[in-house]
């Protein structure tokens, strides 16, 4: 141990005294501002410490001393949020589709809900924006199989087609082929009538064979012209707009083997006031009548 401070020749700088094989350590401290920014940060932790929740504990945890946590600051503006709410969904619920239409600022918060709720429940099946897919029929067009109006569109999201709830909408294509109740030719035919109802070219010998098949079998759902019948839920046949597919293989497997698609019941699971607004949401679509 070095009994008095020794100067560096070179340098002129005090050296710790630590020596190996003639190489001797100077001694250049931190500089004083760093020494005292690094006390300060320890200060300011043991503070951030005692404030804020910080040490685990068995049971638990030193919850601070304010108190403070992110999970209660997130519910308080959760709840800030709802009281924001709270009114409108009030009004929605007090007040009819059709007055709810007529008023612009509700109509508008409720097509605004209606989008977020659509999103998060329908367009699993409907795709975004209700544009439909192969066996889910678009919700954007002014082709509707039950009903466009606002009530037929509120009954059909709250009791779903062909589902459990007790009223649901119901309706049963019939299998023509699997049933045997048309044979292969006959179902070939009305097939080919089909195509000629959306100006298809078709066999002629056969559009007429199958004329006669669906004046039979089918137009007690489909309509004399195939324009449909929304109380069986039944589409429309004379359009170009197909719900299982438009070429013939398609037709000929939806008279075959026939149809049946099921949506699911809605109103043990939504709000009245969400089942309201995806209503007025899927009405302003395109299709609403
Ligand atoms: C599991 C799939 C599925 C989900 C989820 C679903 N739907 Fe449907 N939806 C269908 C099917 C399938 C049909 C057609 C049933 C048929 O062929 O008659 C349909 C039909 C409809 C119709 C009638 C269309 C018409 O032309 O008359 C409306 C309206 C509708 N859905 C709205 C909704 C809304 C709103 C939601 C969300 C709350 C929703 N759907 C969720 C499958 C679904
Ligand atoms: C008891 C009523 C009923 C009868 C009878 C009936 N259909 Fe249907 N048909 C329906 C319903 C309901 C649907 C729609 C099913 C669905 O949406 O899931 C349908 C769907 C179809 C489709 C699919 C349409 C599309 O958009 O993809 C075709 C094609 C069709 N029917 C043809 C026929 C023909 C041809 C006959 C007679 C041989 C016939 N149907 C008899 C009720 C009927």
């Amino acid at each position: 141990m070095p009994t008095k401070v020794e100067k560096d020749a070179v340098t002129g700088t005090e050296t710790t005294g630590h020596e190996w094989d003639g190489i001797k350590e100077l001694n250049t401290p931190l500089p004083t501002w760093w020494v005292y920014v690094l006390y300060a940060s320890i200060a300011w932790s043991i503070g951030l410490f005692i404030v804020y929740p910080s040490f685990p504990g068995i049971t638990g945890y030193f919850s601070g001393v304010v108190g403070y946590s992110a999970r209660e600051e997130l519910a308080d503006k959760m709840r800030v949020a709802e009281n924001i709410k709270a009114p409108f969904l009030d009004r929605i619920r007090a007040t009819s589709l059709d007055e709810i239409r007529a008023t612009p600022d509700l109509l508008g918060y409720a097509v605004a809900g209606g989008r977020v709720a659509f999103a998060e429940n329908c367009a699993g099946c409907h795709q975004a924006g209700g544009a439909g897919a192969k066996g889910y029929p678009s919700l954007a067009d002014d082709d509707w199989l039950w009903g466009g109006k606002l009530s037929d569109i509120e009954k059909t999201i709250r009791t779903g087609i062909r589902g459990t709830h007790p009223d649901t909408r119901t309706s049963l294509m019939p299998r023509f082929g699997t049933d045997g109740i048309l044979d292969r030719r006959q179902i070939d035919d009305v097939a080919e009538f089909v195509l000629s109802l959306t100006t298809r070219p078709a066999d002629p010998a056969a559009v007429e064979r199958g004329r006669a098949v669906f004046v039979e079998n089918c137009a007690s759902c489909h309509g004399e012209r195939g324009t449909g019948l929304r109380e069986f839920g039944a589409p429309s046949l004379a359009d170009k707009v197909w719900v299982f597919g438009g070429d013939k293989p398609s037709i000929v497997r939806s008279i075959a083997e026939g149809r049946g698609g099921v949506m699911p019941a809605w109103n043990d699971r939504l709000d009245p006031a969400v089942i309201k607004m995806l209503t007025l949401y899927v009405h302003t679509l395109g299709g609403g009548e």
